[in-house]
Order: structure tokens, then C-alpha cells, then sequence
């Protein structure tokens, strides 16, 4: 479990990014924040591995205060996925997956071993493995990275905005991917983005964002659909609808949730708007 409490972050311009900021995010989940550019999403999940530290207030994990933590120990258990991949060009696939754990002391055919076995695990054909980065499409990067994430066996997987950059096909792939990974390998997913549809998709527990990382609302997704916090959350659910939108639709079985062509993507556990319900593909 992480969890913030009455965080502030401001940085040294003058610029207040996360104001009071109090979140419990539950192990094993995947939780996603949502909201426009600006908001403090990326500063909120970089506190979480200490790359930013707050100004005031706490970040506790598993009941330990993080801030008593090394630093640079803390980033290298932490996975962290970002949105352009973060890929070293110079250096091959393998070496990129294997970063953390050669510095970490890991040896060479080790680590070459663990990432090969990466590879499987995030559907890349270990064929890659010695071309470069730019040999590879974007939607193959990104999975490199996330593969470099996972190359650690981190509890916690921080991601940032990792899926924004590719095309919408092969993003709904990684998203399918990472819903598979996340059920298999049982990580607590902290996962940042802009598209409400994607949050509704992955997150099982989704927190929207004003600017000055202020919670408009948190709640599954099937909790935030029923039952919209304000006009600011209701606006931001419509205003960002892709082609997927979802919403609730009442059938004589129970509670569902279609998208926009009226096709279920997934059902509510427990009656609305209690439920704990998650889109599944
Ligand atoms: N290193 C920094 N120095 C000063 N201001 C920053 C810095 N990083 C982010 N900000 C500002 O903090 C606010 C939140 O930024 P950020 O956390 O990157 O939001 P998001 O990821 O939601 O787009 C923005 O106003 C941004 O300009
Ligand atoms: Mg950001």
C-alpha cells in the first residue's frame, strides 16, 4: 500500500504542482490518475519513487515513511515506465531491459538471461533482442520499456503516460497486454494518463485530477460513472469520450458496461453505485 499524506510539492520557481495532496493506493491494483496537462500527474507518481521529493507532508510504503529511504536504492526497486521509453539509442535491446540489474551488480549472462525472459513476458520476440531502438516501431519500444521495468521484479510499477505515443491499435494491444501482465504478475500498478477511456479501462481504482493535483474524484470506474462528483467530473467523463466511450446500461441480468456501439465491455460486481466493477476485455 502507498499512501500520501497531505502532500505539497512546490518547486523551486514558485510553481505549486501538488497541493495537500492524500491518496491511499492499494497493493496489487492497478490505479490510474487522470487529468489535463498541468495537473501534477507526473509529479505525484515520480514523489512515489523519490525522484521529485514532496515540500511537505508524508509518503509512506507498506507503513514506512519513504523519506527515511536512500534515494537511489529506492528508484532502482521501483519500476518506472515512461512515455517515450526512455530507451538508451546506443545501446541494444537486451542491455536496455538489463540496466538496473548490471548496476545493481548483476552479472552480464545473468542479466542477458533475465531480459530474454523478459521479453517473453511482455510479447517481444527475443529476435530483437541485439537490434537497437530505433530498429524497432514505437508499440515495440514501449514494450522494451516496460520489460526494463519489470527487469527489477518490482512490487510497484510506476508508468507515465507509457502508451500515449503509439498509434490506437497498438496501444489497445498494450493495454490488453498490461491487463494480462498485471493479473499474472500481481504488481500494484501506478499508471498516468490523460485519456479517460484508457483510465476506465485499466484502472481499478481511477483518481481524477484538477490542476494542483486536486482530487475531483476517486472511485472505481463503475462508481465514477453511476455517480459523477460534481459538473468538473461529469464534463471531463463526456468532453473526453473517445470511440470506446463507456457508461452504464441496466439489463434485466444486473448492471453492465457498453460502450458507445453498444457492445458490453465488462460487468459491475455488487449493485451501483457500490460497485467494484472494472471493464474487462
Ligand atoms: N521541474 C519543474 N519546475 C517547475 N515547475 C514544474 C516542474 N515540473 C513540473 N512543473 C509544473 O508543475 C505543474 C504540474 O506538472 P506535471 O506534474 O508535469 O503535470 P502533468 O504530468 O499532469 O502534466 C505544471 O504547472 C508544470 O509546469
Ligand atoms: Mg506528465
Amino acid at each position: 500500500m502507498i499512501e500520501f499524506r497531505s502532500v505539497t510539492k512546490q518547486y523551486p520557481d514558485g510553481t505549486r504542482a501538488v497541493e495537500d495532496f492524500s491518496l491511499v493506493i492499494p497493493s496489487r491494483k492497478t490505479t490510474v490518475f487522470v487529468g489535463s496537462s498541468g495537473c501534477g500527474k507526473t509529479t505525484i507518481l515520480r514523489m512515489i519513487n523519490r525522484m521529485v521529493d514532496p515540500s511537505s507532508g508524508s509518503i509512506q510504503i507498506d507503513g514506512k515513511d519513504i523519506g527515511g529511504l536512500e534515494p537511489v536504492a529506492l528508484r532502482r526497486s521501483i519500476g518506472y515506465v515512461m512515455q517515450n521509453s526512455g530507451l538508451l539509442p546506443h545501446r541494444k535491446v537486451v542491455d536496455n531491459i538489463a540496466t538496473v540489474p548490471l548496476l545493481k551488480g548483476v552479472k552480464k549472462r545473468e542479466a542477458r538471461l533475465q531480459a530474454l525472459e523478459l521479453m517473453d513476458t511482455v510479447g517481444l520476440d527475443r529476435a530483437f533482442a541485439d537490434r537497437y531502438p530505433s530498429q524497432l516501431s514505437g508499440g515495440q519500444q514501449q514494450r522494451v520499456g516496460v520489460a526494463r521495468g519489470l527487469a527489477v521484479d518490482p512490487n510497484i510499477l510506476l508508468m507515465d503516460e507509457p502508451f500515449g505515443a503509439v498509434d490506437p491499435l497498438v496501444r489497445s494491444d498494450l493495454q490488453e497486454e498490461l491487463i494480462r501482465l498485471q493479473r499474472d504478475l500481481d504488481k500494484t500498478v501506478v499508471f498516468v494518463t490523460h485519456d479517460i477511456d484508457e483510465a476506465f479501462y485499466l484502472g481499478d481504482q481511477v483518481v481524477i485530477l484538477k490542476k494542483g493535483g486536486h482530487i475531483a474524484q476517486v472511485g472505481s470506474p463503475a462508481e465514477i460513472l453511476a455517480d459523477p462528483a460534481d459538473d468538473f467530473v461529469a464534463d471531463f467523463i463526456g468532453a473526453n469520450r473517445g470511440k470506446r466511450a463507456l457508461h452504464i446500461e441496466e439489463t434485466a441480468t444486473g448492471s453492465i458496461l457498453v460502450d458507445d456501439d453498444g457492445r458490453p465491455a465488462g460487468t459491475l460486481t455488487g449493485s451501483v453505485p457500490a460497485a467494484g466493477g472494472r471493464a474487462q476485455p
